[in-house]
């Protein structure tokens, strides 16, 4: 939640700093700002929206600088509006900060600065941030310090975010000391992009792509001090480090919507690319098995295991159901899958056998992360199946495997869900093939696997019908999604996908358990959606259909090729390649995220940037 973006070098730093927040608006859009720092003057350009709203109040009278940051904002304390947009500004205006994050003590520190007589303009919990660095940096003059120094200033941000309960990422540049821009963090991501004499600064490494190559991640209770010159980085209790520099490899394609229309679409399409990219280099033909490089723990250990954790949010939830009952079908290795937000405070018995994975798109969720982090304390090996590399989860865990999906701009989780899916039945595969699954079984797999992208792109054929299909069914006001076995998750998914983005009230469930409730809801406006690829129990999902239809609802099928008995009974069939039961999440899933898109784009919906909603969920 909320992007922050600085600058520090001889050329203007508007530009970065717009250019950086357009990047990364997925991450809130309630508000935005930019604060400029020019010759012992700082300029504050702050406006409710998007961040094209910021740059049109540049545009005429443009704040000049070359040391900057900026801000796009996902509100957690106080309304969306102007005067609690960041950058927020400290005592008489000798500091200004932007933040991602939530302070939890924020109303007891508040009420002390009040008392010392400083004055709140907002509602945010920033606010705070800002007087007290102004405060400590006032403490630090009077001790001797010089408002231009910028250990003077170090030691005002040290003072003041060990005052501070909860999370934070922090950029904070100070009236009276030019080219200084001091950043801390914890609990939320920053990234220094090293340049030739000039430094970036952001919450994920997709606004430097195109400015440099060399990052540096700053880890949790890091403070980095940077000039155009140089940087420093200073850990709040073991004092200066040597900078971890690593090379990024996201190119500007990556993350440009090309003859795409939204980024939803686009990564839609870019799934059997997708799926080729987390395949690639892991299929190990001749031991019929698949390879990972990161797991990072031994054979035996591996043999060892006796249960398995998966935990999550949302899609990256749903993508762990499919891995549930793919590593129980393959591996036998009874798998359980939490709610990382339920795990984080539940204290479920773990034996010394037992694995975590956390499952996730951005490696910032912060529940996944807490959850994560429990269940590390107390001894057990934790792995990651991530995307984002350098992110939070995906340093912290002790090995795991990344999704190689690319940045994934849209809202709506797509590609990262496809590429879980992927990774999850990889890793089926190698435990499988380290217990009870046959070679010729492994090699199955492996072929099924290998002829998944061509099957993805017949799948992407469906756009045009589920088009239509989108006319003829935007309006209603309810949807049901339904399957079974490995279809279940996908159901969970499609209403997920349409709820977040079109705004429509849908709801998931088992095909069957269905009569136990929810189909009071079935009326003839009320659509079901069926998910009902060929798999072992297809009669007994027909018969559910047959429920819904002897009570008028409208049904539409997501069947495979060729399958004439659903188009009897569906009013409407989107057909998808048949492929084996345990890789239809793979197809079955597509229709679905184009039936939520095309009913949020006729719906007039932002499809990239739906209400309330951020990509990467960093508070609690
Ligand atoms: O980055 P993560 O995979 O950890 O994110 C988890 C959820 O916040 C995410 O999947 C969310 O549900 C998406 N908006 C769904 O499309």
């Amino acid at each position: 939640m909320c992007g922050i973006v600085g600058y520090v070098g001889p050329h203007p730093a508007l530009g970065f700093l717009l250019e950086g927040l357009h990047r990364l608006e997925y991450r809130g859009y309630d508000s935005a700002g930019v604060a400029l720092l020019d010759g012992g003057r700082i300029d504050v350009r702050r406006k409710t929206g998007r961040v094209s709203q910021v740059e049109e109040l540049c545009r005429l009278d443009p704040p000049v600088g070359t040391t900057g940051i900026g801000h796009t904002r996902w509100a957690t304390h106080g309304v969306p509006s102007d005067i609690n947009a960041h950058p927020h500004t400290g005592g008489d205006g000798e500091v200004v900060l932007v933040h991602n994050g939530v302070i939890e003590n924020y109303t007891s520190l508040r009420s002390q600065l009040i008392s010392q007589g400083y004055t709140f303009h907002s509602a945010t919990d920033t606010e705070v941030v800002a007087h007290l660095v102004a405060a400590q940096l006032k403490r630090e003059i009077k001790l001797g310090g010089k408002a231009s120094d910028p250990q003077t200033c170090l030691r005002a941000v040290e003072t003041a975010v060990s005052q501070l309960k909860g999370t934070f990422g922090l950029a904070v540049l100070f009236r009276d000391a030019p080219g200084l821009l001091i950043a801390a963090r914890l609990g939320s991501p920053l990234v220094i992009g090293v340049g030739k004499d000039e430094f970036f600064l952001a919450s994920d490494a997709s606004p430097l792509v195109g400015h440099t190559e060399r990052v540096v991640y700053l880890k949790d209770h890091e403070i980095a001090v940077i000039t155009a010159k140089d940087f420093e980085i200073v850990h709040r209790e073991t004092g200066s480090q040597t900078p971890d520099v690593r090379i990024l490899e996201q190119t500007s394609q990556d993350t440009e919507l090309g003859e795409f229309e939204h980024y939803m679409l686009k990564e839609i399409f870019e799934q059997p690319q997708t799926v080729e990219n987390a395949l690639r280099g892991r299929l190990d033909e001749e031991e019929a098995t698949a390879r990972f490089g990161g797991l990072n723990l031994d054979p035996q250990m591996l043999r060892g295991i006796d249960r398995i954790i998966l935990t999550a949010c949302g899609t990256s939830w749903h993508a762990g159901l499919v891995g549930e009952y793919l590593i129980e079908e393959f591996a036998r290795i009874p798998v359980e899958v939490e709610y990382a937000s339920e795990l984080r405070y539940r204290n479920p018995p773990l034996s010394d056998r037992t694995m975590i994975f956390a499952i996730t798109q951005s490696g910032e969720t912060a529940d996944t992360l807490a959850a994560m982090r429990e269940c590390k304390r107390k001894g057990h090996p934790t792995l990651a199946i991530c995307n984002v590399v350098g992110s939070s989860i995906a340093r912290e865990a002790d090995g795991g495997i990344y999704l190689h999906a690319g940045p994934e701009i849209g809202v709506a989780s797509t590609k990262a869900f496809t590429a879980q899916v992927t990774v999850l039945t990889l890793l089926a595969l190698f435990l499988g093939r380290m217990r009870h699954l046959s070679y010729p079984a492994g090699k199955r797999i492996i072929g099924h696997l290998q002829a998944m992208p061509d099957n993805l792109r017949q799948a992407l054929k469906c756009n045009e019908a589920v088009k239509k299909l989108a006319e003829k069914y935007y309006q209603a006001e309810t949807f049901l999604y339904l399957g079974r076995l490995y279809n279940f998750p996908v159901a969970l998914e499609g209403a997920l996908k349409l709820k977040e983005i079109s705004y429509i009230h849908a709801e998931g469930y088992p095909a069957a358990e269905m009569k136990h409730g929810p189909i009071a809801l079935v009326d003839e406006e009320t659509p079901s959606v069926f998910v009902v690829p060929k798999c072992n129990i297809y009669p007994k999902v027909i018969s559910n259909m047959e429920e819904i239809k002897a009570r008028r609802g409208p049904i539409i099928a997501i069947a495979c090729d060729g399958d004439d008995k659903v188009a009897e009974l569906a009013d409407d069939v989107i057909y998808v390649p048949d492929v084996d039961e345990y890789l239809q999440p793979l197809v079955t899933a597509i229709p679905l995220q184009l039936l939520a898109y095309h009913v949020a784009k006729l719906r007039g919906c932002n499809v990239d940037r739906p209400r309330n909603l951020a990509k990467s969920v960093t508070v609690e």
